[in-house]
């Protein structure tokens, strides 16, 4: 029943540390608060990346661009637990400034995250992450995506199949 609620955009959600990051694929990222900021992610109970945020209590939630989608779909179609996927992916992790989780240099924005409050949502764990620090491309001006620059990647529905954003702003 989910479903319905697709399109939905894609992140990157990084877990562990610069010497062992842990990139996973998500689509159920959203806002929750300007002032503190707050966002929530919702990790599947079954995934390594559910452990490692329990564990070390920081996230990174990183938004890639279109062109970066072999490894949105590597980071989400392979589990940490069984091996170590960022070798397998051609983006660079780099060390976060607040966080001990790593950045990825080539997405358009890495939001540095540490958790404030999980709640368990049948299937899922939902985290609430506080956004400590931001670091991002020439994709963004003062939290202003230029669309017309880059192309966020959109999930159309399950499976291997998305699109990105044409850049026509609509006012209602
Ligand atoms: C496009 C896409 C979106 C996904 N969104 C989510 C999500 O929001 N939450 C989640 O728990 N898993 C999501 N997944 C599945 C995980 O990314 C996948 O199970 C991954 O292998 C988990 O890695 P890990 O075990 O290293 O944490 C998504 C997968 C894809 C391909």
């Amino acid at each position: 029943m989910i479903g319905y609620l697709y399109p939905l955009r894609t992140y990157l959600i990084i877990g562990g540390s610069i010497e062992k990051p842990n990139p996973m694929t998500a689509d159920w990222v959203v806002p929750l608060s300007f002032n503190p900021p707050l966002l929530g992610v919702a990790i599947g109970k079954k995934r390594h990346t559910r452990k490692l945020i329990q564990e070390q209590r920081d996230f990174v939630v990183s938004v890639p661009t279109i062109e970066l989608l072999k490894d949105v779909w590597t980071a989400g179609t392979i589990s940490g637990a069984r091996e170590n996927k960022a070798e397998r992916m051609s983006v660079t992790f780099v060390p976060s400034e607040r966080v001990k989780a790593p950045s990825i240099k080539e997405c358009q924005a890495n939001l540095e995250c540490r958790v404030v409050n999980e709640v368990e949502t049948g299937d899922h764990i939902f985290f609430v992450g506080e956004i400590v620090n931001v670091t991002h491309g020439d994709g963004f001006e003062n939290e202003k995506p230029a669309i017309k620059e880059y192309k966020f990647v959109m999930h159309v529905f399950s499976g291997p199949n998305f699109t990105w954003q044409g850049d026509e702003i609509i006012k209602p």
